[in-house]
């Protein structure tokens, strides 16, 4: 049996068209439909429940608070009852014709088949120079990563054997758009991979989702899967909001240190050194919260108690800072020398202290 996932978001229009289109391209077969909608403001999955009445094959699965179609893809297979799952684009682009070959490759080799733009025939249709070079610098970037090497890896058309990819699944990254070259990159070398040349159709209705932020998390994906496995981007990250914090530090410093003179040479640092140490943890909260974690973000009131865990955390740091950093203008060490000191000894501690307390799921 094959289950058929189309990861939608914002595709009402698209769908009413798109279920026959693959009813008649399946016909004879046994199958099933996933929706795996992500609450799609424009309604796609009222729509689809509303098909799905007529249309006995097909399910809905509505996801609520989360986003991103490789997580999709793979939420859909987990639900899936048929022994070869596939996917394709919920817009048209892909050609249905081509489902019973990837059905029949799969249920053969017990491998993975795709619908492929690049492969001898197939044609990325109608794209701009921009996203044709994007395309090919992606591709040719993520091909280096593949233990099974196929002419499109970053293909959204394909179709896998279960059970190969029941054994994958724990390793899977589920950011972004590329699933399929995840697959490509965790899944044995011996994997059977045939390809079906095919051209890129345009979008039915609406527009792509491939966004500037996909993109991101594309590279993202590569960093993960190659230098990732030894440093965490989580901490690379904290290092640059901690660097960012270092000149928030130094530039508040100098602001109050200006503001305050005249004050007592000693207390005026003091201070001073205080006000940037406050400001450069709020500032850090913030920007670790909305990026380097971005993935176990806290909001709400669970974001007001993590910014009191973080300074908590923080509060222990910040006095080996202050301390350092008295000691070190003290004994008359130049004053930046002696802040930048403080700042370093307290960023240490901070990233150690938060990962345990305030972003634990991380
Ligand atoms: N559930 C869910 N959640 N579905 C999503 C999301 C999401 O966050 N983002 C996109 N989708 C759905 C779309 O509604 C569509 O059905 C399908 O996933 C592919 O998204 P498109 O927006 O149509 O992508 P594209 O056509 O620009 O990109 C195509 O080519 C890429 C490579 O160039 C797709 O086939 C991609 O899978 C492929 O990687
Ligand atoms: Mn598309």
């Amino acid at each position: 049996m094959l289950s058929l996932v189309l990861p939608t978001f914002n595709e009402a229009q698209n769908l009413p068209e798109l279920i026959p289109r693959i009813e008649a391209a399946l016909e004879g077969l046994e199958y099933e439909i996933i929706v795996v909608d992500d609450d799609s403001p424009d309604g796609t999955w009222r729509i689809g429940l509303e098909l799905a009445k007529s249309h006995p094959s097909l399910r809905v699965i509505r996801r609520v608070g989360r986003r991103g179609l490789s997580s999709a893809v793979i939420e859909g297979f987990l639900a899936a009852t048929g022994d070869v799952l596939a996917v394709m684009d919920a817009d048209g682009q892909h050609d249905t014709g081509l489902l019973a070959q990837l059905y029949e490759s799969v249920t053969r080799t017990q491998g993975i088949a795709l619908g492929s733009r690049y492969a001898e025939g197939g044609s990325v249709g109608q794209w701009d120079e921009r996203r044709h070079l994007m395309s090919r610098v992606a591709t040719q970037l993520s091909l280096r990563l593949c233990a099974v090497k196929v002419a499109d890896p970053m293909s959204g058309f394909f179709a896998i054997d279960r059970e190969l990819f029941e054994r994958t699944r724990p390793r899977l990254n589920s950011k972004g758009f590329k699933i399929l070259l995840d697959l490509l990159v965790q899944i044995p070398k011996d994997t059977a991979a045939e390809e079906f040349a095919f051209t890129f159709g345009s979008r039915m209705h609406g527009e792509s989702k491939l966004s500037g932020r996909v993109q991101l998390e594309f590279l993202e994906y590569l960093y993960d899967v190659t230098v990732g496995r030894l440093i965490p981007l989580t901490f690379v990250k904290f290092c640059i909001v901690g660097a960012f914090g270092v000149l928030v530090h130094l530039a508040v410093f100098k602001l109050a240190r200006h503001l305050l003179e005249g004050t007592g040479d000693d207390f005026g640092f003091r201070l001073s050194k205080a006000v940037a140490i406050e400001v450069a943890i709020v500032s850090n909260f913030l920007l670790n919260n909305v990026w380097t974690f971005s993935h176990v973000r806290l909001v709400g009131v669970d974001a007001l108690t993590g910014f009191f865990k973080f300074n908590a955390a923080c509060a222990l740091g910040a006095l080996a800072d202050l301390a350092v950093a008295d000691y070190l203008h003290r004994s008359s060490t130049p004053e930046t020398v002696a802040v930048l000191a403080g700042a370093f000894v307290g960023a240490l501690w901070n990233y150690g202290m938060n990962r345990l307390v305030t972003w634990r799921a991380a």
